[in-house]
């Protein structure tokens, strides 16, 4: 569906509007009206639905921004960057992939220079004024600020939500009696300053994103809910190019989806844009090839969704493996590892950091003890191969010389190993979510709109409308409009301009049903509920309104209703 004409829809209807548009509005933020943001609510709550009453993931909630050396360890601030190039007549910029889009497979793969001679090899120029470009330059896509008055600490809006989950395993893991597999959940605000967004609601600088974080046992490569969905047959387009659709087990039994886990979290993602209604027939699952992936996954596969604007991914199911964890690990200098308890204490040799007191004693006197024993704690990988170690003991470093230390293979009797867990993760695009089930819902006949939003997102659940404001009819349609809000339910009252202009109004913000009151229902107590998408009608006395919109609510289709009454 053409872009222009749903985001036109959306402005008129209060759904989204441009941001600080009697300021010139900004390219990539938009404000979401009442109707955009009720709908973004009920999207959000179903998939907590799914992801934290479903499958028991817990839900935190963490600042959007962070002190500088969260996403160095994260890597964002080396490698989350985009190319871009500038008009040197008028200033505009550019992506500078996206202008090499047509003529190469993967422009973003290639680095400044190689991007560069592609754009000379096609003539690119200013798409605004036709000057001339300059050479491609990175640029990281980050918000920087910082925290607290004069110098400050440098500071980043996050990118994206999932750091604040991998900062707190410990915390995490501990709430949830030290047991892997575990998931957390985040909803919420991040941040990209995006070169050039030109596509309304794909491409936003301050946008919604709900992400979830399982972490797992390296090893563990099953999933128990697996074999209850390992029938479903999905639409996958694996980066060896076989595109087809195929069930799970299938897709995992030939190893072109990794494992269980990810087969099962890849299904669940296609089942929320299914539920939440989208067109099962123009989604798909794509897998990134090598060169596309971001910089911490090992591999990853978005939902797609065909949009007016073309293919478009919405979710990211990507096995980030244990960088992110590690990272933290290395960074911060705490432990962020699970434990694994064996079955039986086992006799193990391994390597151990071996304080050596003679050199100790000298240079640390009476603090030796303690920083011997901060040695003995850290893992071998910390000190191999260095000079020198740094260990914090409450706030207070001591900078140790290797002599201090060796690393030595010693056999002790463990009950247990410590493990970096790895990390799967469904990240969601609300917005893009959003606007693609308003893609997939909207229908043209002539000039008669309508969106056929399930009920499960549709901001209003149903209006109600009294057939005229007068002769006691607007009190019925009144004590049956407060008895729908009453019960949770978003109910619409309107009572001015023909009936015919009324429907016409809420099947254009995808109203499923609406109940009038006529002349008739003074007599029969009696109403009419008009299905938005076929435009049949029932009548349902009063007393039985609620029930009959709570049975649509919970999907018991129009026709079913229909027979139930
Ligand atoms: N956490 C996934 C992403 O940043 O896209």
């Amino acid at each position: 569906m053409d872009p222009q004409e749903i985001l036109s829809l959306c402005k008129r209807r209060g759904f989204l509007w441009p941001a600080y548009d009697i300021y010139g509005s900004v390219a990539g933020l938009y404000d979401y009206g009442p109707l955009g943001t009720a709908m973004k609510n009920s999207i959000e709550n179903y998939w907590r639905q799914l992801y934290v009453l479903g499958e028991g993931f817990i839900e935190i909630n963490c600042p959007v921004v962070a002190p500088e050396p969260v996403f160095k360890a994260s890597g964002h601030v080396d490698a989350f960057s985009d190319m871009y190039v500038e008009c040197n007549s008028c200033g505009e910029t550019y992506r500078a992939d996206h202008l090499a889009a047509d003529k190469h497979p993967n422009p973003a793969s290639l680095n400044e220079e190689q991007l560069g001679k592609v754009l000379k090899e096609i003539g690119a120029k200013c798409l605004e004024c036709g000057g001339e470009l300059t050479s491609p330059k990175r640029f990281n896509l980050m918000f920087k600020t910082s925290i607290g008055a004069g110098r400050g600490k440098v500071a980043y809006l996050r990118p994206e939500t999932a750091q604040g989950m991998f900062v707190n395993f410990s915390q995490m893991y501990r709430y949830g009696r030290e047991k892997l597999p575990f998931g957390a959940v985040q909803v919420g605000r991040a941040f990209r300053n995006e070169i050039s967004p030109r596509q309304g609601l794909l491409r936003l600088r301050e946008f919604n994103m709900m992400e979830a974080e399982l972490f797992v046992h390296p090893e563990d490569k099953t999933w128990p809910k697996f074999k209850d969905v390992k029938g479903e047959v999905l639409p996958l387009v694996p980066n060896s190019g076989d595109s087809r659709s195929m069930s799970l087990d299938d897709a995992v039994n030939e190893k072109i989806i990794r494992n269980e886990v990810l087969a099962y979290f890849v299904w669940l993602t296609f089942k929320f844009a299914v539920d939440i209604g989208m067109d099962p027939k123009r989604l798909r699952l794509r897998q990134h090839i090598k060169t596309e992936m971001a910089h911490y996954a090992s591999d990853c596969w978005d939902l797609e969704a065909e949009l007016g604007y073309g293919w478009t991914e919405l979710v990211g199911v990507a096995d980030r493996g244990s960088y992110d964890v590690q990272a933290h690990i290395d960074h911060s200098g705490a432990d962020l590892t699970a434990f694994e308890r064996f079955e039986e204490p086992k006799e193990i040799e391994q390597e151990v950091v071996k304080p050596n007191f003679g050199a100790l004693g000298p240079l640390f006197r009476g603090e030796a003890k303690m920083v011997s024993e901060a040695l003995a704690g850290l893992s071998t990988e910390k000190v191999k191969g260095k000079k020198e170690v740094t260990v914090d003991l409450d706030g207070k470093k001591f900078v140790v010389p290797a002599s201090c230390y060796e690393v030595v293979r010693k056999i002790e009797k463990v009950s247990g190993r410590k493990l970096v867990p790895h990390v799967i993760e469904p990240s969601y695009g609300v917005d893009r979510m959003l606007y693609a089930v308003l893609d997939h819902s909207y229908v043209k006949k002539e000039d008669y709109v309508t969106l056929r939003l399930k009920p499960i997102v549709a901001p209003i659940k149903a209006g109600v409308f009294p057939l005229m404001p007068r002769d006691g009819l607007d009190t019925i349609a009144l004590e049956i409009f407060d008895e729908l809000t009453r019960s949770g339910i978003t109910a619409y009252y309107d009572d001015s301009g023909s009936i015919g202009r009324r429907y016409a109004r809420m099947d254009e913000v995808g109203t499923p049903c609406c109940i009038t009151v006529d002349y008739d229902s003074k007599d029969d107590h009696s109403v009419t509920i008009r299905d938005r998408d076929s435009t049949s009608q029932i009548r349902v006395k009063k007393d039985h309104v609620l029930e009959a919109v709570k049975a649509l609510m919970d999907g018991v289709g129009f026709e079913s209703l229909a027979k139930m009454k």
